[in-house]
């Protein structure tokens, strides 16, 4: 296992809405490694609560002049952690530890992926679609969900990318207002199945696309968010229950955070 861990310095650390932030971190040997879906544990500073590290996606490398530089985590302040790291500054320091889980797999029949994303659960799944368009042989259609338009978060980026995006926002603040799920339903009737969906977002989200894919016979990876106190499989905090075998469980950090969505019960 390609594990690494060490304090590195911060690149940037971006506000880029009311709540989210892009930090950029000094570490290539850990971005070259890191796969679409896999993530990292940081902890912002010994001194400061948490204690506990924090689990966050990988976002996307950094790259400069083709080299790797280091990697970009795309994160939501929510608490004490996050809020201690949105008040850091380049060349502060943080502890990191990774890169972990099993990230996305991409079956060689793969031609046309749907790529769900809730608010900030867009972080991994950007990288995703940054490596699909590098294998060339897929197509991505897009769909980015939140409350209200701060949460919509990327679009420029999956833009360029030439991505078929699609907006909702429950406030109707910008795109179609609604849930994300009602667009992808919309979509899978109006236009055809893809070969897969790739989902990331909240539980009640992920449950809905896992009932679409049920309904439309697509097979559906979705990515996890679980409370994290290792990351590596040693505290057992993450366990989530298999479908279909009560009684037996699965762990978010080592056994995903990428799942088959017919391999969890929801
Ligand atoms: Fe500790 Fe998964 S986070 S076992």
């Amino acid at each position: 296992m390609n594990l690494f861990q060490k304090r590195v310095p911060i690149l940037y650390n971006l506000q880029v809405g009311p709540v989210y932030f892009k930090m950029g971190l000094a570490f290539p040997e850990l971005a070259e490694k890191a796969r679409p879906g896999q993530f990292v544990m940081v902890k912002p500073n010994e001194r400061l609560l948490p204690l506990l590290r924090r689990p966050f996606s990988v976002h996307c490398p950094i790259l400069e002049d083709g080299q790797v530089q280091g990697f970009e985590l795309l994160y939501k302040v929510v608490g004490q952690g996050t809020g201690a790291m949105s008040e850091m500054e380049p060349d502060d320091e943080l502890d990191v530890l990774g890169p972990l889980g099993n990230g996305f797999s991409f079956p060689q029949e793969v031609r046309h992926a749907y790529l769900v994303a809730g608010g900030v659960g867009v972080a991994g799944l950007y990288y995703l679609g940054l490596y699909l368009q590098k294998m060339g042989r897929s197509r991505s259609t897009v769909f980015l969900g939140g409350c209200s338009a701060a949460d919509i978060l990327c679009r420029e980026e999956f833009e360029s990318m030439g991505a078929k995006i699609w907006v909702t926002t429950e406030d109707c603040s910008l795109g179609e207002k609604g849930l994300v799920t009602s667009m992808v339903e919309n979509v899978l009737k109006d236009n055809g199945k893809p070969d897969v969906i790739y989902a990331c977002g909240p539980q009640a989200m992920l449950k809905a696309v896992r009932d679409l894919g049920v309904a439309h016979d697509v097979r559906c990876q979705i990515s996890l968010e679980s409370v994290m106190a290792c990351g590596f499989g040693a505290c057992l905090g993450c366990a989530v229950e298999r479908a279909g075998n009560p009684g037996a469980y699965l762990h978010v950090c080592t056994d995903g955070p990428v799942f088959d969505s017919r391999a969890v019960a929801m």
